[in-house]
């Protein structure tokens, strides 16, 4: 250690030391060492009935890498992907069939039940039964009408309007499941808006009784205004003036589900930047009515994803894109690169087609992350899929290189032995390596993606530089090469660590 002139302190790390952190190190790169707090992660927020829109794609790439970073640090995390399944599209789908005759025993107020097991209706009715709704909607205040009693009704618990919206729900979770799938996305909470229902009666009575909700033009609502506030913010609707309750209503009634079932440390929500308003007011009349027990709420607001014309991303046909059709998509363009590259011509087709969904797949998710979430960016397939470049591909193909090479030292019968520093290019990895913990913690603290892809980048551009300056397979002394295969084993464990993390698969080979 040295003084460099007023306010500066130069520290030297001996190559011992540096040496001695990194054997730690590739003994367990990621200890997740439990620090006993949860966190509530509520991402995804597909609605039923609709079509997942761009929007959903972020949350849910962003969400789940989320979840997978709070894991890693060592929390305990919930996720709920908390359905849209209470609000006026419910009933708009339910007065549509009830006026289409589809079903017509769920309107029948003298059936006694019970109502079939089967599902009147399909995923794909659904979606085709929706637009036609909303579209009536628009244009008739009757039909607006009568797709707003029947939401009062169904929350209201009418017998056939509840068993019809149970099948939505069912097949709408069944769709739902198998699309986060392929996208390597699991929740452990399948909760919805729904979910709340009952608490919803005696939170309202209670905000009442403790004067915190009042009457407003026949509405009933909690004011959430402050002094300080530079933009007017309009208060919380709990119950609209024809009996309905909002999306503000069980979002706030979710607060105290979470922390009675919980009692979480902190809760996020991760969902468009657009409804910050909308969380603004749900968090204060929580604070306001003391409902969050020690939980810490959180809006982690995203951009928007543009189309390259600069406006909100929409598929060829103008409308919302499925994510099986964006899933599809990314994997036609991998396909096409792969083979521009040449890469897997020898394999099997079934192995090719494995590897181009997760590349496909990496390039989405990559482009989306690296990007800090609150920045609009432009959906560009082609350049997301490149081999070059700060690309999800790029880092998959660094990872697939160094496998290959342990491969074939281990073919060889070469040790692997501990990571140490003998050239500058080795210790500059090394130091990289050893800030992994500062890393997965300050991107935690921002709640950040983009900086595990910036450090995944970074390492797999130091490597390169390593692997461009030195011998490792072709190392003539042995304890030297087994230095630097070890170093090579640590780095593939750190890249591929946090490419998980970002939700992307390494392929065997490619
Ligand atoms: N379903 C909502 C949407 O499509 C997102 C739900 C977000 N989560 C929440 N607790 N409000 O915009």
């Amino acid at each position: 250690m040295e003084i460099a002139g007023p306010g500066f302190l130069n520290l030297d790390l001996r190559d011992d030391a540096l040496n001695a952190r990194a054997a730690v190190l590739a003994g367990r790169p990621f200890p997740a060492v439990a620090n006993g707090k949860t966190v509530m992660i509520d991402f995804g927020g597909p609605n039923i009935a609709k079509p997942m829109a761009a929007h959903h794609l972020r949350t849910t790439i962003i969400g789940d890498c989320l979840q997978r970073l709070y894991r890693a640090n060592g929390w305990r995390v919930i996720s709920d992907v908390h359905l849209g399944d209470w609000g006026l599209q419910m009933g708009q789908l339910i007065a549509e069939i009830e006026i289409e005759g589809i079903a017509p025993v769920y309107f029948d107020v003298n059936f006694a039940g019970p109502y079939p097991d089967e599902a009147p209706v399909s995923l794909d009715d659904l979606e085709t039964l929706y637009p036609r709704a909303s579209a009536a909607c628009k244009a008739d205040p009757a039909r607006l009408e009568a797709a707003r009693r029947a939401t009062v009704d169904l929350q209201a618990g009418r017998p056939g309007y509840r068993a019809l919206w149970r099948h939505f729900v069912k097949v709408t979770e069944a769709g739902l499941t198998r699309e986060f799938a392929s996208l390597g996305v699991k929740f452990d909470l399948w909760n919805g808006e729904s979910s709340v229902d009952a608490l919803i009666p005696p939170m309202l009575e209670d905000l009442k009784a403790r004067g915190l909700a009042e009457l407003s033009e026949g509405a009933l609502v909690v004011p959430v205004a402050r002094d300080d506030d530079k933009k007017p913010l309009p208060p919380l609707i709990l119950v609209k003036s024809e009996g309905g309750v909002l999306y503000g209503t069980t979002d706030l009634a979710t607060v105290i589900e979470r922390v009675r079932d919980y009692d979480p440390d902190l809760i996020l929500y991760v969902v468009d930047h657009r409804q910050h308003g909308h969380f603004e007011q749900v968090f204060r009349a929580a604070a306001k009515a003391k409902l969050c027990g020690k939980a810490q709420l959180e809006h982690v607001g995203y951009g928007t994803m543009n189309g390259l014309d600069g406006k909100p991303f929409k598929t060829r046909a103008g409308g919302a894109m499925k994510l099986f059709d964006l899933i599809a998509m990314a994997k036609t363009e991998a396909e096409k690169r792969l083979a521009e590259q040449g890469i897997g011509a020898e394999f099997s087709a079934e192995e090719r087609s494995e590897i181009a969904r997760k590349v496909g797949i990496a390039a989405v998710k990559f482009a989306d992350l690296s990007n800090h979430r609150t920045t609009d960016y432009i959906f560009d397939l082609e350049r997301f899929s490149k081999f070059e470049g700060k690309t999800g591909p790029y880092l998959q193909y660094a990872a697939v290189r160094i496998q290959s090479m342990l491969r074939k030292a281990r073919e060889q019968g070469f040790e692997v032995g501990l990571p140490a520093v003998h050239s500058p290019e080795e210790r500059k990895l090394i130091l990289q390596l050893l800030a992994l913990s500062d890393w997965l913690a300050a991107a935690e603290e921002k709640r950040a993606p983009n900086m595990l892809c910036e450090y995944a980048f970074e390492l797999a551009q130091n490597f390169s530089r390593f692997y461009g300056e030195h011998h490792v397979l072709s190392e003539a002394d042995p304890d030297l090469r087994a230095a630097r295969l070890g170093l090579c084993a640590l780095v593939l464990a750190v890249l591929t660590g946090v490419l998980d993390l970002l939700g992307i698969e390494v392929p065997e080979r490619m």
